[in-house]
């Protein structure tokens, strides 16, 4: 049989570009070779895209590919000079802004090709902590209380939005551009001479903030897989060493610990995989999503803080490795992606598009 020609997508203009490449790296060597082809396309911190040919290195792609240009009609692929690529479908593990909120899911729809993870709703529904958060609780998921702030609001009146946020919410607060990764532009507040700093400065990310009630929590984490019959792995926990899951602890300090599976009693486990499923389900998640939650410590609430469309994806990275704890190993764990892709797009590709009368 013929191998299956896999488009490889990976770098970005993100804070996440890094990670990305481990990603893309642990999924290069992971793809059967006796079933794939792997095409590297990498997108640079300049916005470049370049491809290479199977077999060549990532990070060589990086620097030296030949630019690709972009597809603007149906089925033109990614044009590689005046060549097209011959791509059977899109592996895309670009994490953050551009990646992972429906930007590059567009534009590859307009390619005409399938491609790994949700879709251009879902990705954008998933980024947004605000419309996130309110379609969840629409749809009677549980999160942390919290509020909408817009930039407008702590320009125009900074000490009244403090106010509000601190008698609605209490201390400590959580302040958050609504369309961030990796902790960048987060700031843990407790106390109410510090939030107009917080509030100014995630302004500096995004024109609209979520603030939210501090826990004092457990950070529990599940992996989702699937498209209309999604299934939800065992639970592993985060155990940052510092006193939040801040930027540093993510991708600098050495003293977090990941504990898969998280050690937790059999209702919780049970509890926490059927909460992911609905929150993967209600915010159109298709292929994959990690979806994080805390547990608070004194009374065992739980709470969905987010989910996310394109999680970190290296062989030790949370994702890969509760699947591997359910009993799914890695190279099987891509196979899987790749056929959810396909399904999706064929699925897609079956609906009308026209009006037929009758
Ligand atoms: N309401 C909260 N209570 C306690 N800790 C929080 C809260 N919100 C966020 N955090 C801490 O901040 C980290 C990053 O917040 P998160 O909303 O997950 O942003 P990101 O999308 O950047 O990962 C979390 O992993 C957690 O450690
Ligand atoms: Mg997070």
């Amino acid at each position: 049989m013929a191998k299956l020609k896999v488009g490889l997508i990976y770098g970005g203009r993100s804070v996440e570009h890094e990670v990305s490449l481990l990603s893309a790296a642990s999924i290069h060597t992971n793809l059967d070779p006796s079933r794939y082809e792997v095409w590297p396309i990498a997108i640079g911190r300049d916005g470049v895209w370049r491809a290479g040919r199977p077999g060549d290195a990532l990070d060589t792609t990086l620097e030296r590919g030949a630019e690709v240009v972009l597809p603007a009609t149906p089925g033109a692929a990614l044009g590689l000079g005046d060549t097209a690529i011959p791509l059977d479908v899109l592996f895309p593990i670009v994490h953050g802004h551009g990646g992972e909120d429906g930007a590059l899911q567009g534009l590859v729809e307009l390619a005409g090709l399938p491609y790994v993870g949700s879709g251009v709703l879902g990705s954008s529904l998933q980024m947004d902590k605000d419309v996130s958060r309110r379609v969840l609780e629409q749809a009677g998921l549980p999160v942390c209380p919290w509020l909408r702030v817009d930039k407008t609001e702590v320009a125009d009146d900074p000490r009244a939005v403090v106010a509000r946020v601190v008698e609605r919410l209490g201390l400590p607060l959580f302040v958050k551009p609504a369309n961030s990764g990796s902790s960048v532009g987060i700031h843990k507040v407790t106390e109410a001479k510090a939030l107009g700093r917080a509030l100014a400065d995630a302004c500096r990310y995004d024109t609209k903030l979520v603030v939210e009630r501090g826990l004092d929590a457990r950070e529990i984490e599940v992996a989702v897989l699937g498209n209309d019959h999604p299934e939800a792995s065992l639970p592993g926990e985060i155990l940052p060493a510092r006193d939040w899951y801040d930027y540093e602890a993510k991708y600098v300090d050495e003293g977090t610990e990941l504990s898969v599976p998280a050690e937790l009693e059999s209702a919780q486990v049970e509890r926490l995989r059927e909460l992911a499923v609905r929150a993967f389900r209600v915010l159109e998640g298709a292929g994959l999503g990690r979806v994080d939650f805390f547990l608070t410590r004194d009374t065992g609430e739980i709470f969905i803080n987010e989910v996310n469309s394109l999680p970190g994806f290296t062989e030790v990275s949370m994702y890969p490795q509760m699947w591997e704890a359910t009993g799914l190993p890695y190279p099987q764990l891509l196979d899987r992606l790749i056929e959810l892709a396909l399904e999706r797009h064929r699925e897609h590709a079956a609906l009308e598009t026209t009006y037929r009368s009758g």
